[in-house]
């Protein structure tokens, strides 16, 4: 263990959502699992190692959800405290500011934001919630990380009570280019939240350079100084890093969860139902920013402008229900199934049905199926942090034939492009054929390509970017923090 990081003894980790949402059931509550990459890339990390997880349960009536919450808990294997909201903070934090402010905005669209002044109060007064939580659960000793943009404000209001524990942050989405940024009635004092805390991560460099530049422009007297993974930023006396982090999977676990015999099962019975055809797919949370309705346009235009391969092709499109309390995530629900509805009385014929649209959320068992048994999947967001289902879809290709088509806005697309179908999602024309040409590409061909991109992902998996995070952060590494046996359960510590 490094002697640095021998006094850290346990990983908090900060962040909107607990891994779990509670849904009514009867009388009581019922807990299911999160959606998003977020979820998807931190449980394996607090499952390595146990630790904490202080998050929103995703319910906004007072309950007594303590049994509860033991219970999934035990059931991760690290521990999980909640963080309470009320109605009108659910709409004004959640709804208002993180997801009709910053969430539109950090992802160019800012034409759908809405910059109500109340927002930017309870945001504040949430991020004060979630600081005295912290500093309640949290000792001097374990390392505190808060993840996404929920939470920028948390380091500041941290401060205020006197941690003065080393803080990390790691922003999910993009951040966005200065010419944007710029409309933010809050833009100075969101900047300045952010560097209150001593390490700042961003996916991707081109998010830390648009970080920088804003940095230039509205911080007086701030010197950013190196080159490489990590830069430094001198403000006020301080030095605070900041570095390009690429999130990812537990490639491991996805690729032997897509060996096993009940995904197998489940994968033969999908081709069973869509026989004799190539299944080209999409998955995605109901979200403007992924692309959905560019892509059924595209792939209207393939079939307009091919009729050979119908019959032959079938897009399966997974739209995991998101947001729904968002007018603008209503309203694209109603434009994806008129589309699709459309699309399908145009080109359906006796026997083929060219769209199958599937409105839910899967079990992994039965995403690892779809991306198994899918030759085509196709991840075409108009702006997107990462994109873990490009990583996912890769790690599950078991026979390494799976051709992915990626767009050129999300940020895996710098990690993949050395095998990825890379296109341009506006790009109606360019999709449809790249569609075609993974469509036509022979299998030896897609090997060499997904070779390529389940190299890369293996090389930088979830484990690598935690301890990259932890490098920079502490000088440590995941396994340098002790493995807490009470909380553990029947986990065993993986990865080393
Ligand atoms: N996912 C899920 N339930 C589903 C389908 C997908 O939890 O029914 C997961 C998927 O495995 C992936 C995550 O949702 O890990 C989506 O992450 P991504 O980074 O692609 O996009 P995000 O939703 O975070 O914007
Ligand atoms: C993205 C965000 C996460 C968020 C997830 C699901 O992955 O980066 O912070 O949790 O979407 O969205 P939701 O609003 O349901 O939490």
């Amino acid at each position: 263990m490094n002697s640095e990081t021998a006094a850290y003894k346990r990983l908090v980790i900060v962040s909107n959502r607990l891994p779990f949402v509670l849904e009514k059931c009867g009388d009581g509550w019922t807990a299911i699992p999160g959606s998003g990459g977020l979820v998807t890339a931190l449980a394996p990390v607090l499952r390595n190692r146990g630790g904490i997880w202080i998050g929103w349960p995703g319910i906004s009536e007072s309950a007594d959800i303590s049994e509860l919450v033991e219970k999934a808990s035990k059931d991760a294997g690290f521990s999980m405290t909640p963080v309470m909201l009320n109605k009108d903070e659910v709409l004004n934090y959640y709804v208002g500011f993180s997801n009709e402010v910053i969430w539109p905005l950090f992802h160019d669209f800012q034409s759908y934001c809405n910059f109500d002044p109340r927002y930017w109060e309870i945001y504040q007064k949430i991020n004060s919630r979630f600081a005295s939580v912290i500093a309640e659960n949290a000792s001097p000793e374990d390392f505190i990380w808060v993840h996404d943009y929920h939470h920028i404000c948390v380091a500041t209001e941290l401060r205020k009570l006197n941690v003065s524990s080393r803080l990390g942050f790691f922003l999910h989405i993009p951040f966005p280019p200065l010419d944007l940024f710029v409309k933010l009635p809050w833009r100075y004092e969101l900047l300045r939240a952010m560097l209150d805390y001593d390490l700042i991560g961003f996916q991707t460099l081109r998010d830390r350079r648009n970080f920088t530049q804003c940095l230039g422009a509205f911080v007086k007297n701030i010197r950013t100084k190196g080159t490489g993974r990590l830069l430094s930023v001198e403000f006020e006396g301080r030095t605070r890093l900041v570095g390009a982090f690429p999130v990812s999977i537990d490639y491991r676990e996805f690729s032997q969860m897509a060996r096993t015999r009940e995904v197998a099962d489940r994968g033969w019975f999908i081709h069973e139902d869509i026989p004799d055809r190539k299944i080209v797919l999409g998955v995605d949370r109901l979200d403007y920013t992924k692309g959905i309705i560019y892509r059924l346009k595209a792939f209207a235009r393939l079939l307009e402008k091919h009729p050979e391969i119908h019959r032959m092709i079938t897009l399966v499109q997974v739209v995991v229900p998101s947001r729904r309390n968002i007018p603008i995530y209503e309203n694209l629900k109603v434009e994806i199934e008129r589309l699709v509805g459309e699309i399908n009385g145009r080109f359906t014929k006796s026997g083929w049905v060219p769209i199958h649209y599937i409105f839910r959320s899967l079990s992994r068992t039965e995403l690892l199926a779809y991306y198994r048994s899918s030759e085509i999947a196709i991840v075409t967001p108009l702006k997107d942090g990462m994109n873990l289902v490009a990583k996912e879809y890769c790690a599950s290709s078991i026979e390494q034939t799976g051709a992915l088509i990626l767009s050129e806005f999300a940020g895996s697309a710098h990690q993949l492009q050395t095998g990825a179908f890379i296109v341009n999602p506006y790009h109606i024309d360019e999709v449809a054929d790249a569609i075609y040409t993974a469509f036509k590409m022979n299998q030896e061909e897609l090997k060499v390509r997904m070779k390529k991109m389940q190299k890369s992902i293996t090389r930088q998996d979830i484990y690598w970017w935690v301890d990259s995070f932890l490098n920079a952060a502490i000088s440590g590494k995941l396994k340098d923090f002790p493995f807490l046996e009470e909380l553990s359960h029947d986990t065993e510590p993986k990865s080393e």
